[in-house]
């Protein structure tokens, strides 16, 4: 990595007990061998602790972001998956900008603008097919690759023609079955953007996965806002408490890892141990049997529950049974370490995507501006799961539309009992969306966590440099 190591000496990095260690003394006695690429942590720690509210809100801001954050950075388009067959498409919105991404050859894609060459209608409303592109309007037609094929009455557009009618492509990058975009005329190289990503996923294989649940909601509330949501385990003492007793939310770590034009934040929140905000009665013993209950609920329903020794280390234990449970579920090894199989680590790619390193909660969330309201945008999650070896990868599951005022729970059952997690954090966004706005215009910023909510901090350093404030 290239580095611009800044390491703060003045500041506590979470907070935990010999019965209830910080992350890394638990990952540090993995049974597993880990690469060294994981283990290695952040390299920067930054002191950016008060966030103007306005830009929460402000049809400005969200100005800047759009020519200067949206249309310069990679984006997360869609999966592989998505597209299986050569001429399918997806429309990209992000905010005002919509782009779609084609399958145009067995292993090939581009992305194009949304935009007909005649009179401007958007190309691609929804997941389609076929072998063309085709305008709805007066019927243009490209090939899937973008090259004009076909307009009906010719003789009278004398000055198109096949070398200067092709539709306008953006940059495209693939990354583990991810498809990103990017609008900018000379973009960094995605693996950039990507930094340690690609190196900490590799045991993961995310390219050997498929999105089995997938929805996409609306928000009462800033993109921002949401993102910072899960960006901090901060509020699970305030908005899930009842994960307390198995998730050791004050003994998470957080790192930042900074090159010239890679900006990622990794969250890690220990499974299998109790908060230090939990009770003094909350045991190991049982926050290892609740992670070990909520993965047989959730993944592998058909294993039975591990016998743990009380005397031995429970997370190894819990890593082996979850092993196993994995390899008779996909006919496969995990071959990934305790943490993997059993923490809530996720990375964050700036500004809007974020990959889960875990097996238990292996998610992917894109979070996304509102074409034209500030105070609105989407949240959307899939559920990236692993399929058994020696079968074709199983179809993308079709993305749910959740509204403003439907819950996740009601409309994506899938995601379990995480949905109702989620509708707990998504209770939130229009109180925290309706709290910035009515601030007092003399104390009108945040107040951010030192340690724990140093990736909104570094976010938002990065942020007024892409846009210049
Ligand atoms: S606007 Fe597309 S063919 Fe007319
Ligand atoms: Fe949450």
């Amino acid at each position: 990595m290239n580095e611009i190591s800044t390491k703060r000496p003045d500041i506590l990095r979470g907070y935990g007990s010999a019965e209830r260690p910080v992350t890394a003394e638990l990952w540090a006695k993995d049974s597993q061998a880990k690469s060294p690429a994981m283990l290695e942590g952040g390299n920067y720690e930054p002191a950016h602790q008060h966030v103007d509210y306005a830009r929460y809100y402000s049809p400005e801001y969200a100005r800047l972001e759009r020519e200067k954050l949206f249309s310069k950075t990679w984006q997360f388009a869609c999966r592989e998956e998505d597209i299986p067959n050569i001429g399918d498409r997806v429309p990209v919105e992000i905010g005002p900008l919509s782009f779609f991404v084609i399958r145009s050859a067995p292993d090939a894609f581009k992305a194009f603008y949304n935009t007909c060459l005649h009179r401007g209608t958007k190309l691609c409303n929804k997941p389609a097919g076929g072998d063309e592109i085709r305008c709805p309007f007066h019927a243009w037609e490209w090939s899937v690759d973008g090259r004009l094929q076909r307009i009906p009455s010719h003789w009278d557009f004398t000055a198109v023609n096949p070398r200067n009618g092709s539709l306008p492509e953006v940059h495209l990058g693939r990354w583990g079955g991810f498809i990103f975009i990017n609008a900018d005329e000379t973009p960094l190289p995605l693996e950039e953007a990507l930094s340690v990503i690609p190196a900490h996923f590799a045991a993961f294989q995310p390219e050997r996965r498929y999105t089995k649940a997938r929805f996409r909601k609306l928000l009462d509330a800033n993109w921002k806002i949401s993102q910072e949501a899960f960006q901090e385990s901060y509020h699970v003492v305030g908005t899930h408490p009842e994960g307390l007793p198995f998730n050791g939310d004050s003994q998470a770590q957080y790192d930042i890892y900074r090159t010239p034009h890679g900006h990622i934040g990794r969250q890690i929140v220990p499974s299998a141990v109790p908060s230090m905000h939990a009770p003094a009665s909350a045991t190991n013993f049982e926050a290892a049997m609740a992670s070990a209950m909520l993965a047989k609920a959730w993944h592998y329903p058909e294993f039975p529950l591990p016998e743990l020794d009380p005397g031995q280390d429970l997370r190894a234990q819990l890593g082996d049974w979850m092993r196993a449970a994995y390899a008779d579920a996909y006919q496969r090894d995990a071959g990934q370490p305790d943490s993997t199989m059993l923490d809530s680590t996720l990375y964050f790619m700036f500004p809007n995507f974020a990959v889960w390193l875990s097996e238990l909660i292996p998610f992917v969330y894109h979070f996304t501006p509102h074409p034209t309201d500030p105070n609105k945008s989407y949240f959307e999650a899939r559920l990236l799961m692993p399929y058994a070896e020696g079968t074709p990868r199983p179809p993308s599951s079709p993305c749910i539309e959740i509204g403003l005022h439907e819950t996740i729970m009601e409309k994506a059952p899938a995601f379990g009992f995480l949905a109702l997690i989620f509708d707990q954090d998504m209770g939130n966004m229009p109180l925290i969306q309706a709290g910035v706005q009515a601030a007092n215009p003399k104390r009108h910023h945040s107040q951010l966590g030192t340690y724990q909510e140093m990736i909104i901090q570094h976010w938002h350093e990065t942020l007024d440099e892409y846009l210049a404030l």
